[in-house]
């Protein structure tokens, strides 16, 4: 069975934790793309040719996570030979035999227009922000919440102002706003998106 679920939003909003989710509860392959932007973001030298030569070893690097490698995944994310370079690869898991979860920016849009499943997970950035905050520590956090607010407006900006694969909802997708909603609550909704498709099919 082929069965792709493209899920985008910004910075935060909770695709992780739901495709993730997802992955588990269907038993999908799933795959998170911001971790190549990020990876090639922090391999240094020229990005078109770090996103063509990306390898294994690339993407499990410790600090792929950091606010850090999120602002250089959003730079380089705004190269097209970059993007291009990392299609194929995402198209390829995307119809991989029994089901696959992606997320990303441009899943639904770009990469994946005939998905099966398109979901729009976002947030208010305040309370994107403050999850991101709480990850890094809260209090003890090295940044204050002002700090990781203004970074994730910044990357918002950069990822839905750019020219190439800007960040949008397709025209067909669901839009989950998980500001209200704890985990299990965004999960439990997701969950029920993607099996009432299943069971149309
Ligand atoms: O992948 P993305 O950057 O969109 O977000 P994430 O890493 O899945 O989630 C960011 C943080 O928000 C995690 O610490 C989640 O536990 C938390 N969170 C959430 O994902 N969904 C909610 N409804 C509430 C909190
Ligand atoms: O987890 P979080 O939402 O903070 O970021 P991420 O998904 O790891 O993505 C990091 C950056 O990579 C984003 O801010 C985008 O600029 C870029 N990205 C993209 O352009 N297209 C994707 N499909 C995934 C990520």
């Amino acid at each position: 069975m082929k069965f792709t679920v493209a899920i985008d939003g910004p910075a935060a909003a909770g695709k992780g934790t739901i495709s993730r989710a997802i992955a588990r509860h269907f038993g999908f392959a799933h795959l998170d793309t911001g971790l190549l932007y990020r990876a090639v973001g922090m391999k240094g030298g020229d990005p078109v040719e770090a996103a063509r030569s990306l390898t294994d070893a690339d993407l499990r690097r410790d600090d792929l996570r950091s606010l850090e490698a999120g602002q250089a995944a959003s730079r380089v994310a705004t190269i097209p030979e970059v993007r291009a370079a990392l299609a194929d690869f995402q198209r390829r898991f995307a119809r991989r035999e029994g089901g696959a979860v992606l997320d990303g920016r441009d899943i639904g849009t770009v990469i994946c227009p005939q998905a099966e499943v398109k979901l729009y997970v976002t947030a208010s950035p305040e309370m994107r922000a403050r999850r991101r905050w709480l990850e890094l520590g809260g209090e003890a956090a090295p940044r204050s919440l002002d700090q990781v607010l203004a970074e994730v407006r910044e990357r918002d900006a950069r990822d839905m102002n750019r020219a190439e694969a800007p960040l949008r909802p397709a025209p067909d997708a669901v839009i989950l706003d998980t500001s209200d909603l704890s985990v299990d609550q965004a999960v439990a909704r997701a969950i029920e998106i993607v099996q009432s498709r299943l069971n149309a099919q």
